[in-house]
């Protein structure tokens, strides 16, 4: 015959381990909470301070969408109508009732750009699908590039021995099919990284690019730059064109600093896209896209570990000349590490 108690011997350890579990899971939902909301409140306070820098600036921070239907009073406006940022005392607009203004958003806001490129059969892996049919820029786009980065070159004498004396390495970041790697980078005698989110387009890379360049100076790396980390002082040149509008305000900020940790002494990092003139910015619903207008985009430079290259006395930040005027203005931007 058992004993009474033989019973709560094994029901006993077996209870605490439930209680201690289900503890622990509310523990960790609460962590969690607290994570993500101090995480939104910080993304929030970067907006604050970009919109601040702006009214400093007498620079306007309203917007519009691509379809030209609705107008966004501010940025933060702008994030929020996308599901990210929790209201708060300053928040002049709510959040929809069925998004989680946090992470989740974040998420919905890559995922769809991600389908757009991915998925997407109309995008072709062609320079026509990657320039959205303007195949005809490359050509002056390649042109631009190579006069800015051989001005680079030859004002910074860390570059400039690097490409004498070494095999100098750079990353293509949001790359597609390695369009300015072999237009630019290749030709320069650089060791290319090409970093791109959607494995349809960085698998056609090596057929665009071609032997033996292919194998012999490229790797690949299949990441979204809001995740990319890669190790300290490994790069020469980071180029980063035409992709920094599908990165979120807070994103690009981090994604810049981790990129300037990631320089060589001496390194740069250059940035070519969009800019818009008339608005502060113009919401791409299409793909999930923000084109910025310059001072929006210094604002959210300053916010990192980075500044803009003066080279022979000039800053190294350019209006690419030979694109046509009825197309937005695209700058180059050269940045290298504050020494402060
Ligand atoms: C307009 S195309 C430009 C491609 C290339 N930079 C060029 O100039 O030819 C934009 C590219 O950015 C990539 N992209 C979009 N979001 C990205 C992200 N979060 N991380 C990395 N790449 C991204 C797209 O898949 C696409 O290849």
């Amino acid at each position: 015959m058992h004993h009474p108690f033989l019973g709560w011997v094994f029901v006993c350890p077996i209870l605490f381990i439930l209680f201690t579990s289900l503890l622990l899971r509310g523990l960790l939902r609460h962590v969690y909470i607290i994570a993500m909301s101090s995480e939104s409140e910080s993304n929030l306070d970067l907006i604050h301070k970009i919109q601040d820098t702006l009214t400093q600036r007498f620079q306007i921070y309203s917007g519009i969408d691509s379809e030209d239907e609705y107008e966004y009073d501010s940025i933060e406006e702008m994030w929020q109508s996308e599901g990210m940022l929790h209201d708060n005392k300053r928040s002049t607009t709510k959040c929809n009732n069925d998004n989680d203004g946090g992470e989740n958003d974040t998420k919905k806001w890559y995922v769809s750009s991600y389908n757009y490129w991915e998925e997407d059969s109309s995008v072709s892996p062609t320079i026509d699908g990657m320039l959205g049919g303007f195949a005809s820029l490359t050509e002056m786009d390649i042109k631009g590039s190579k006069e800015f980065m051989d001005n680079l070159i030859s004002s910074r004498p860390a570059l400039n021995k690097s490409m004498k004396e070494f095999t100098p390495r750079c990353c293509e970041c949001g790359a597609g099919i390695g369009r300015v790697s072999k237009g630019l980078l290749l030709p320069l005698g650089f060791h290319c990284d090409i970093v791109e989110v959607s494995p349809r387009l960085i698998s056609k890379a090596p057929e665009f690019i071609g032997e033996p360049e292919a194998s012999e100076m490229c790797s690949y790396i299949t990441s979204g730059l809001q995740n990319f980390e890669p190790a300290k002082e490994t790069y020469d040149v980071i180029w980063v064109q035409w992709v920094i509008g599908y990165l979120t305000d807070w994103d690009l900020v981090t994604f810049l600093k981790r990129m300037g940790r990631a320089l060589k002494p001496g390194g740069v990092i250059v940035l070519k896209d969009n800019t818009c003139k008339k608005q502060g910015f113009v919401l791409d619903l299409n793909d999930s896209s923000v084109t910025r207008s310059l001072p929006y985009l210094l604002a959210l430079i300053k916010e990192t570990d980075l500044k803009i290259v003066s080279g022979d006395g000039k800053n190294m930040i350019q209006k690419e000349d030979y694109f046509p005027d009825d197309i937005f203005p695209v700058p180059m931007i050269a940045l290298e590490v504050s020494q402060s």
